[in-house]
């Protein structure tokens, strides 16, 4: 592919070259129709069954992509207070939130439960703690299948070496605690790891905590978690995760399941990535060009602070050249490596990458930012986080957060009395 952007026609009539300008860059740019599609196709994975997919919005919080979700009738995963938080300002109602925390205190387990949002244990501890908060409650609990899968060690989720969820050596310890405090346990959940485009580690998945269910009485739910990826690699035309066939080879492993346990709970997933990456890019300016020992850098204002995910987990993400307002075609290539504007090293957003010969001025366009982009943006080198637009179905433009000031970066700091 030549273009993603003009290729799905990302910015519908809109001038790239003017929203850099109004809204400056590093800027965040949406499409509402993409990110619609994509909340529509997950939530099309199970149709024989009764199935929610909920949108984890771990992946991106802002409460007009919230909206979104809340019109698209998708049920969202909170993993935290602030989360709940943000779905309840989105008008997401309560019953459509699912909890999903790790580690969290009393206060904020109390919180969700004066709220009245189903929560689900990540220990046997936190299942203790909320035993003794919610005598005769409902709830969940976090299952750690034993194995864990995923395009980094960093974002694999279960397995041996990961904090996450209740080992299966310990699920009998489960009853005892809800035995102890009268608890209903209305379903499991797990969650392996984030990035398949391949489906049968997760479908692997799916068999092995429905094998594990089975050791549950009455389920209300059974959640095989998130994961679910998307083709960062776009402009080499990689192909998107084949949901129809996924769809196919996962009816006959809950076929057997239902058959086994006499009824079909309902079936949940927790997609987040899928949902929103590739409804966004972030457009950047080129800053500055020169070489170093033999390597070609063009120097943007696209930091690790402003997209961390190339510094943290390694990851791809595809990029484009406007110029003029319009993309320069992929001919005449040269490796370049990209980076920000932050003082550290590993401040790159691409290395050894072929692009279109860039020049000083020229826009970047960096491809499928929408998940895990701005929710883990941070002011680091004091510099603020950058806005969020979105192009809305019919064309128009909406400004859905403006850009950080330095104001707003000082004004939480409380003036020191010591000299
Ligand atoms: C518990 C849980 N559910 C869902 C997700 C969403 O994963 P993804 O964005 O890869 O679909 C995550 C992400 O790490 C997670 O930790």
């Amino acid at each position: 592919m030549n273009s993603y952007i003009n290729e799905v026609d990302f910015f519908k009539n809109n001038n790239i070259e003017e929203i850099a300008d109004t809204y400056g860059t590093p800027v965040y740019v949406y499409n509402e129709d993409i990110i619609r599609d994509r909340m529509r196709k997950v939530s099309g994975a199970i149709t024989k069954y009764p199935y929610t997919a909920n949108y984890s919005v771990k992946a991106n919080t802002n409460i007009h992509i919230l909206k979104l979700a809340v019109s698209e009738g998708i049920n969202c995963d909170a993993m935290s207070v602030g989360e709940i938080k943000m779905l309840l300002a989105a008008g997401m109602p309560k019953e459509r939130i699912f909890f999903v925390p790790n580690n969290v205190s009393e206060q904020e387990l109390q919180y969700a439960i004066d709220e009245d949002i189903l929560t689900s244990l990540d220990s046997l501890s936190q299942l203790e703690m909320y035993g003794k908060l919610n005598k005769g409650g409902r709830c969940a609990v976090r299952i750690n299948p034993g194995v864990g899968a995923g395009h980094h060690e960093k974002v694999i989720t279960a397995g041996k070496k990961t904090k996450f969820g209740i080992a299966e050596e310990d699920i009998d310890k489960i009853a005892d605690i809800v035995e102890k405090y009268d608890l209903k346990l209305v379903g499991i959940n797990q969650h392996i790891g984030s990035l398949f485009m391949d489906p049968q580690p997760y479908l692997d998945a799916v068999t092995n905590l429905l094998r594990i269910a089975r050791r549950f009485k009455n389920l209300e739910f059974v959640d095989f978690g998130g994961g679910y990826g998307i083709p960062y690699h776009k402009l080499d035309d990689e192909k998107d995760f084949p949901m129809e066939d996924f769809k196919k080879k996962l009816e006959p492993i809950l076929d057997e399941f239902v058959a086994d346990y006499g009824y079909a709970p309902l079936f949940k997933s927790e997609p987040g990535r899928f949902c929103v990456a590739e409804g966004s890019v972030i457009l950047g300016r080129v800053h500055a060009l020169k070489s170093n020992s033999g390597v070609k850098y063009v120097g943007t204002d696209v930091g690790m602070n402003v997209l961390i995910r190339p510094s943290m987990y390694d990851s791809h993400h595809d990029i484009e050249v406007v110029r003029d307002g319009k993309t320069v075609a992929r001919e005449d290539m040269e490796t370049v490596t990209v980076t920000g504007n932050i003082c550290e090293t590993g401040d790159i957003l691409a290395k050894d990458r072929q692009l279109p010969k860039i020049q000083q001025g020229d826009l970047i366009c960096v491809l499928d930012t929408g998940a895990y982009g701005y929710s883990m943006c941070y002011p680091y080198n004091s510099r603020p986080r950058p806005a969020e637009v979105m192009i809305c179905s019919d064309g128009s433009i909406e400004l859905i957060r403006r850009k950080e000031t330095i104001e707003d970066l000082m004004k939480l700091q409380i003036n020191l009395s010591c000299k």
